[in-house]
This record gives C-alpha cells, sequence and structure tokens, in this order.
C-alpha cells in the first residue's frame, strides 16, 4: 500500500525523503512525489512508475531542492484514479500540500460539497479533497494543526496522512486514523515521520508507533503528540527496535525474495528462541506470557488470515488437530467479517499477518473485541496494529521481510502454530502427550534440516526442472494432508511473481473437475513425501498422468517408484527420511519458492516487487 514519509531538520530534506521512500518501495506503487520548502514556498516533483522518475526530475534542477530541509513523500498504489502523475501525490490546493495513505469512504460527498463551493480539484483522487477541507480552516482562522484536526471530523475510512502549509514552513503534521505511521526524533534535531519504522532505522532506533487517532507535529524543535479528538497534548512512549540495517540490505543475493529464501533457517531458530523459555528442559517450554493463559482457556480455536497467512492457517489447523485434539476452524479474513459468524463461548480467535496490519484481519479482531471473544495476534511485526489490538501476541522473528511475496514469514508462522499445537497436546493430557518429546527434539532440528535442504540437490533439480517448464501453459500443485495447503500456498507463489495461471488443489480433489483442464501444455506438480497420504496422493497421480501433463514430483529421495512417474524427480535429501510427518511443510515450502522464483526470474519479472501487489494490504 501507498508509502509516507515526512522530514523537518537539519539533512537535505530531499535525500531524507528519497531514501525513506526505497525502503518503503517494497510495499508496491505505482507512481510517486516529493514536495519540498524552497525558502517559504512549496515545490513538487511527481511522477508515473518507479522512484527513479522522480529522482531525475529532481536531478534535471538540483538547485531547486539542495537547500530544503522540510518536506514530505510519497509512494502511491493506486486505489481512486489510475496511476498517471496527475494523481500522484503530494498533491497541492492553494498553500496546502498533503500525502495520504488509505481510504476516504465519503470523498463523492466531500467532492460533491468542495465542487458546490466553486473548488476544483485536479485529480481523480479522494485524497487531494483532504487538502480542500484543511485550506478551509486555515482560511477560517485555525494553525495547520488544528486545521488537520477539524478537517479529520469530515472524514470517514481509515487512513493517515501528512500535511504541510506555505503558512507555516518548517512544521509537519501527520495523523494516523487506521494506517498505520511511526515518528521519531531525529538525533540532529527535527523529526521524521513514515508509514512503518523502516525508513526510521538510518538515523535512530528509538521510535514511536503513532495510536489510533493520534496526531504527530514535526518540527526543527522536535516531535509532539495530540488527540485527533479533543486536541490535547499526548505522552507516547517510545520503542527500541532491534532491527539492524545489514539486515535489510541484500547482502549478496540477487533479490531480496531469493535472499530471505536462504534466511528462513535462521527465521525459524529466532522465532523458537523468541517464544521458548530455553532454560528449561521440558519438551515445548513456552516462555510465560498472556498468549499462553488465553490458548490454556481455548475450548475451540477460529483462525483468520489472507492470502499466505491464510495458508499457514490452514496447515495450523491439521497440526492443532492432529496433536492437541482441539478443534480448530478456519476463515479468510475478508468473509469472516460480512457474514454472520457463529463464534460460540470458550473460542479463541488467532489472527495471523505477517505485516500486522491486514484490514480484513484487523477488522475480525476488532468485531471479535467488539464481542468480548479473546484474540491472539501472530504478527512479525512489532508495534503493529494487530499486536496492539489483539489481547495477546505470538511474534515470528523472520526480521524485516522486504520481498512482497511472503517466504521466511511463512515458514516463521508456521513454526509458532506447530509450538502452540504441541504445547497444547501437553497441557491438554492429548492422547499424542506420550510421542511429545521425541517429537520435539525432531522440532529444534527443523532449522538445521531446513539449512541442508537448501543446499543440497533438491534446490539443484528443483532450477533444472523450473528452467524446463517456463514455458507451461499453467500448473496444477497437488498435495493431501498437510501439503495439501503447501500446494495452496506454491500455486500463489508462481501467480504472484512469475505471473502464470497456477492452481493449488488437494489431490483427491482433481477428479472432481479441474481434470478435464489437463492434457500436454499443463504441469502438475506433486508433493508426496513419505508420508499417511503418500499412496492415495501418487494413485492421483496416475490420472493425470494418463491425459498427458508434465509432472514435477516432489517426494522421498528412497521413493523410486515415485520417481519413475515423473518428468521431473526433485528428492528431499535423506537427511529427511525419519522425519515426523508434521515437519515435512518446513522442506516442501522452501522448494516451491525457489521453483517460482527461478520461473519468475528467468521471465525477467520483478521478483520482489510483482505488478499490482502490495506488502501491507491496509484497504479492504
Ligand atoms: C503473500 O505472498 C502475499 N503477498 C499475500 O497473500 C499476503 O500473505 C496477504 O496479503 C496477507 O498479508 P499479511 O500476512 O501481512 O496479513
Amino acid at each position: 500500500m501507498c508509502g509516507i514519509v515526512g522530514y523537518v531538520g537539519t539533512r537535505p530534506a530531499v535525500d531524507v525523503l528519497i531514501r525513506g521512500l526505497r525502503r518503503l518501495e517494497y510495499r508496491g506503487y505505482d507512481s510517486a512525489g516529493v514536495a519540498f520548502f524552497r525558502g517559504s514556498r512549496l515545490e513538487i516533483r511527481k511522477a508515473e512508475g518507479k522512484l527513479e522518475n522522480v529522482e531525475k526530475l529532481l536531478n534535471s534542477n538540483l538547485s531547486s531542492h539542495g537547500e530544503a530541509t522540510c518536506g514530505i513523500g510519497h509512494t502511491r498504489w493506486a486505489t481512486h484514479g489510475k496511476p498517471t502523475t496527475q494523481n500522484a501525490h503530494p498533491h497541492q490546493t492553494g498553500h496546502v500540500v498533503l500525502v495520504h495513505n488509505g481510504i476516504i469512504e465519503n470523498y463523492q460527498e466531500i467532492k460533491r460539497e468542495i465542487v458546490a463551493k466553486g473548488f476544483h480539484p485536479k485529480s481523480e483522487t479522494d485524497s487531494e479533497l483532504f487538502g480542500f477541507l484543511v485550506l478551509q480552516e486555515m482560511d477560517r482562522g485555525a494553525n495547520l494543526t488544528e486545521a488537520v484536526r477539524r478537517s479529520f471530523a469530515h472524514v470517514q475510512g481509515a487512513c493517515s496522512v501528512v500535511v504541510m502549509s506555505e503558512r507555516e514552513p518548517g512544521v509537519v503534521v501527520g495523523v494516523r486514523n487506521g494506517s498505520p505511521l511511526v515518528a521519531a526524533r531525529d538525533p540532529l534535531g527535527g523529526a521524521i515521520l513514515a508509514s512503518d519504522a523502516q525508513p526510521l532505522i538510518e538515523y535512530t532506533r528509538e521510535v514511536i508507533f503513532l495510536e489510533q487517532g493520534d496526531m504527530a507535529v514535526a518540527s526543527r524543535d522536535g516531535l509532539r503528540f495530540f488527540s485527533l479528538e479533543s486536541g490535547r497534548e499526548l505522552q507516547r512512549e517510545t520503542a527500541t527496535l532491534d532491527w539492524s540495517l545489514e539486515k535489510l540490505d541484500k547482502q549478496g543475493f540477487a533479490h531480496y525474495m531469493l535472499k530471505e529464501i536462504h534466511e528462513q533457517p535462521t527465521a525459524l531458530v529466532d522465532t523458537l528462541n523468541g517464544l521458548l523459555d530455553r532454560v528449561r528442559t521440558d519438551p515445548f517450554p513456552l516462555a510465560e506470557q498472556p498468549g499462553v493463559k488465553l490458548l490454556d482457556s481455548a475450548r475451540e480455536i477460529l483462525i483468520v488470515a489472507c492470502g499466505t497467512s491464510w495458508h499457514a492457517a490452514q496447515i495450523g489447523k491439521y497440526w492443532i488437530e492432529r496433536w492437541a485434539r482441539v478443534p480448530v476452524s478456519v476463515d479468510l479474513a475478508s468473509e469472516f467479517r460480512y457474514r454472520s459468524p457463529v463464534v460460540g463461548p470458550g473460542t479463541v480467535v488467532i489472527g495471523i499477518s505477517q505485516s500486522g496490519e491486514t484490514a480484513d484481519t484487523l477488522a475480525v479482531i476488532r468485531q471479535m473485541k467488539e464481542q468480548r471473544i479473546p484474540t491472539l495476534a501472530v504478527t512479525n511485526v512489532r508495534g503493529s496494529t494487530l499486536s496492539r489490538e489483539a489481547d495477546a501476541v505470538f511474534y515470528t522473528s523472520a526480521g524485516p521481510e522486504i520481498g512482497v511475496a511472503a517466504t521466511k514469514t511463512f515458514t516463521a508462522q508456521l513454526f509458532v502454530l506447530l509450538l502452540l499445537s504441541g504445547y497444547l497436546s501437553l497441557r491438554r493430557g492429548a492422547d499424542s502427550r506420550a510421542e511429545i518429546p521425541a517429537f520435539f527434539e525432531q522440532l529444534v532440528k527443523v532449522p538445521h534440516i531446513l539449512a541442508d535442504c537448501l543446499g543440497s540437490e533438491a534446490m539443484t533439480a528443483t532450477r533444472k526442472a523450473a528452467a524446463e517448464l517456463v514455458t507451461s501453459k499453467g500448473f496444477f500443485f497437488i498435495g493431501r494432508g498437510y501439503s495439501f495447503p503447501v500446494a495452496l500456498e506454491g500455486a500463489l507463489k508462481l501467480k504472484e511473481i512469475a505471473y502464470i495461471h497456477a492452481e493449488g488443489y488437494a489431490a483427491g480433489e482433481l477428479k472432481h473437475g479441474p481434470i478435464a483442464m489437463i492434457d500436454e501444455g499443463m504441469t502438475v506438480v506433486v508433493l508426496a513425501p513419505q508420508d499417511a497420504w503418500r499412496d492415495k496422493t501418487v494413485s492421483n497421480l496416475e490420472e493425470v498422468k494418463a491425459r498427458g501433463a508434465r509432472i514435477v514430483g516432489i517426494g522421498a529421495a528412497s521413493d523410486s517408484s515415485l520417481a519413475s512417474l515423473c518428468h521431473h524427480w526433485i528428492p528431499l535429501p535423506s537427511i529427511t527420511q525419519g522425519l515426523d510427518e508434521s515437519l515435512l511443510p518446513f522442506l516442501l515450502t522452501p522448494i516451491l519458492q525457489l521453483f517460482s522464483y527461478e520461473i519468475a526470474t528467468i521471465k525477467g519479472t520483478d521478483v520482489d516487487k510483482p505488478r499490482n501487489l502490495a506488502k501491507s494490504v491496509t484497504v479492504e
């Protein structure tokens, strides 16, 4: 979704803005722009497409921005109006300039009023309209901060804005009313605001996550906070970030996605260490925290999520039911919130979201809180809205994920869900509890086995298969049991980054319709590791083979009968033999991630920033 940066201080403002926007590029965008003070006048440079286009405009006239020490910048992901220069932010209305992230739901109503008063918006956006509201309030005598505050009373919808005015050079006013905004004091004087913390850590680790309904007013003197509702000044706590700049760089990998695929062993170790009390020697020693108490009280669990996080939830359901015998239902957050769900007493709702900002997942958590249903979050971002609004949080510790396609955050989410399953098994005295100590011993080895797998022959075979199948007209990914949601995730990755039509299917469902599509032009990727479902999956594979599809098989290295059915064979390394079948998704997943990555790079797509996608989906 859109990215915002605002800065005032002693540094060259445009440099701070562009560097900040670069760090927000991963969110996905289709146009960009900056506004800066030249003396007491505001100037804007904006363009369609990539940030480079804005930089070209800036470089063609260096003198115009070299001295600026105050400005705002934006990367836009189009919602209202096409991705054109005209619709790009910042928007200027008289002496007011603003950037906006989110949606103004009642924009048509506001537009009618504004047009009736004789104003003429230049863009098709909802965002520009806010500037007219601020202009009117300032013309009535309000200062910039108060004008922004009063204007918000007219706005419905979740958004954040950052505003400047030529009447108050050197003041940047930001509001968080839904979409996230983070602020920090610059140690050299002044302050910086942004949609997330990544643009800030170059300057400081001490940041303030604005609360819903907070205003931040930045000037050379620093940073102050006010309530959007009352206008009263507020005190806000500073949080210390543990992310390092080094972790944000590509470290020699061609893409962030590839780096993040290889960071999965570390992400799992860090997640494990973040959640377990490693001094204890009992299995699944979840460290004392509020989330554990909530889990203990659960008679049923409902998990809500979107996209990849929803796939993690599906695997979590299989695990929690298998290990702990606690009933679990899984819902797409966007569906759940608009039907009339029945959530029984004793249910604990878990929202899974790597970003912690996904609008639909947040909405469900809010609905549940209104109904006094206990809520838990699983997220990768400390200080994210989800982490603050849920009753308790289990963090994945995957570190910043820059590639838009989720990789390491997915496997880290899986790790959290498996840790919760094992913990609940013991806690509930489930029949499986006798197996738990041996299972836990295997689980703690998963990061090492995964590291081995990433350097194994499986990856060479994956690259080879991908290179030979890049022209396939379509893909099915099939599996049963735990491998079914892994197949869904494999298909999503291919669609996201390679723009090839792909579907994930439960292998047993193929014959109920989709098999009609199978012919020589199609590829079927079959996940058939050595587990309880292997034989059934292989018999489904025979049906596909008979109809001429190209087959990529992933299974145990010793499974020669499966290998003989496949055109491309990807053997799991022998180190995986004897592993409990619950752990196999950790080894199948990176193979599918790499498979999509290879096809995408051969096709030459923008792997880290695929078209039309955003890293954190803060609109419905
Ligand atoms: C994952 O590769 C996708 N970019 C997308 O499906 C994502 O998982 C979904 O938007 C949910 O995001 P979240 O985990 O941040 O809530």
